[in-house]
């Protein structure tokens, strides 16, 4: 595993399963992305993102307005542990939550988040998980894909960094479509993650 002190630190922020944190893992143990992960943390303390991180030996918080006494609480613990470890670069790997804004601030152009479609089509309120496969397959549309973006304090409105396109197929269902975009996602966001810490 890369863990040299002299790599930048990057966090990640999760909800659920954490397949984009494990690849992500992955090509940091690899040495595609130079970076060193510094925690891992998730608004659901049964997320199995939370699992993925003990094994891979990275610090993993539960970190949700009941374990921190209030939304004013998560803001300060996430600041907390932002500022305690140096954290060049936050990644949103489906992070269900709005992040708060001091945070965002706080990493000025350095917090990123994946979306599996191609912004600003199927995105904003309501635009997740199925959902957005659904929405994808009745509108008829033929690609589909992954967006990296920026994220601002506009959710979902932040420039967009990175974009690969996905085919929708005949006979596609919400899950193979699913599956098919979230490889893609697989293999995007470290290459983004790797050219943002580049530039920053
Ligand atoms: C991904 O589809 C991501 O684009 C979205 O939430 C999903 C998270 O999947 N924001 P996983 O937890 O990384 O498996």
């Amino acid at each position: 595993m890369s863990l040299s002190v002299s790599h930048p630190s990057i966090a990640v922020l999760c909800s659920g399963g954490g397949s984009n944190l494990q690849a992500l893992i992955s090509r940091v143990d690899c040495g595609d992305v130079e970076a060193r992960i510094a925690w891992v943390a998730s608004n659901n303390g049964n997320a199995f993102a939370l699992e993925r991180a003990r094994r891979a030996g990275i610090p993993a918080h539960h970190v949700s307005a009941l374990t921190e006494g209030g939304s004013e609480g998560v803001e300060r613990k996430l600041l907390e542990l932002l500022e305690e470890h140096s954290v060049r670069v936050l990644v949103l790997a489906g992070y269900m939550k709005v992040l708060p804004a001091a945070v965002i601030r706080a990493l000025p152009g350095r917090v990123v988040n994946i979306h599996p479609a191609l912004l600003p089509a199927f995105g904003g309120k309501g635009m997740y998980g199925a959902h957005v496969h659904e929405a994808v397959l009745k509108s008829g549309a033929q690609w589909t894909g992954v967006t990296i973006h920026l994220v601002t304090e506009n959710y979902d409105e932040g420039p967009v960094l990175r974009q690969r396109v996905a085919a929708v197929v005949p006979g596609d269902t919400p899950a193979t479509l699913g599956a098919r975009v979230l490889a893609l996602e697989h293999d995007t966001l470290w290459r983004e993650v790797r050219a943002l810490l580049e530039r920053t």
